[in-house]
């Protein structure tokens, strides 16, 4: 590899908020414009959370979500793009799928827009069948609204 320093790091507390704020501003579409806060949230409740590090620099980042026997998902995967083309993404996804609250499930879902190939070379399949999704957001705001006439309705 052509970066011999370059460490992973599995803790969550290991975690930059600052610098993975700019890392996905760089290289994540997914994911521009998330706070502070909101990251916190997302790492908090993520297991394996792993971080790449050039020295003091954060230069890649990935985290799951998992059950730890039947099904998980890996979300927010990048390395910095100084850095990639490297093995360090490949290395990245091997990590995460080596953590023991991966490492004996069954299914390993991920959601990508254009990385197939890239995936596809750590052995995961197209999955055209099964995924749906809910646009929660929307769903949340008519909650809150539901909420605010309940109260309402309750005098409170
Ligand atoms: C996708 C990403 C993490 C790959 O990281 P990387 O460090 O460049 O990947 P690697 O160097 O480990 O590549 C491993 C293999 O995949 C191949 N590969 C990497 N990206 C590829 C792509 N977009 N299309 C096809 N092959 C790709 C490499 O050529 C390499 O092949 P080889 O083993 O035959 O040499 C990185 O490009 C990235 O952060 N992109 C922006 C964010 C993103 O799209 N993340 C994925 C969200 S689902």
């Amino acid at each position: 590899m052509a970066y011999p320093q370059i460490q992973f790091r599995n803790r969550q507390s290991e975690v930059d908020l600052y610098q993975l704020q700019e890392l996905f501003n760089i290289s994540a579409f997914w994911a521009k414009a998330r706070s502070i806060e909101d990251l916190s949230i997302a790492i908090t409740n993520s297991e394996p959370v792993i971080s790449v590090w050039d020295g003091e620099r954060l230069i890649g980042f990935a985290r799951a979500t998992s059950d730890g026997i039947y099904r998980a998902t890996i979300w927010d995967v990048v390395i910095h793009p100084d850095y990639q083309g490297n093995g360090l993404g490949s290395k990245l996804v091997e990590t995460v799928l080596t953590h023991p609250r991966m490492r004996w499930v069954e299914r390993i879902y991920l959601m990508t827009t254009h990385q197939q190939e890239f995936y596809e070379k750590i052995g995961f399949q197209t999955n055209n069948s099964t995924t749906m999704v809910l646009h929660n957001q929307s769903r949340i705001s008519s909650l809150a609204a539901t909420e605010v006439q309940l109260q309402e309705s309750l005098g409170g």
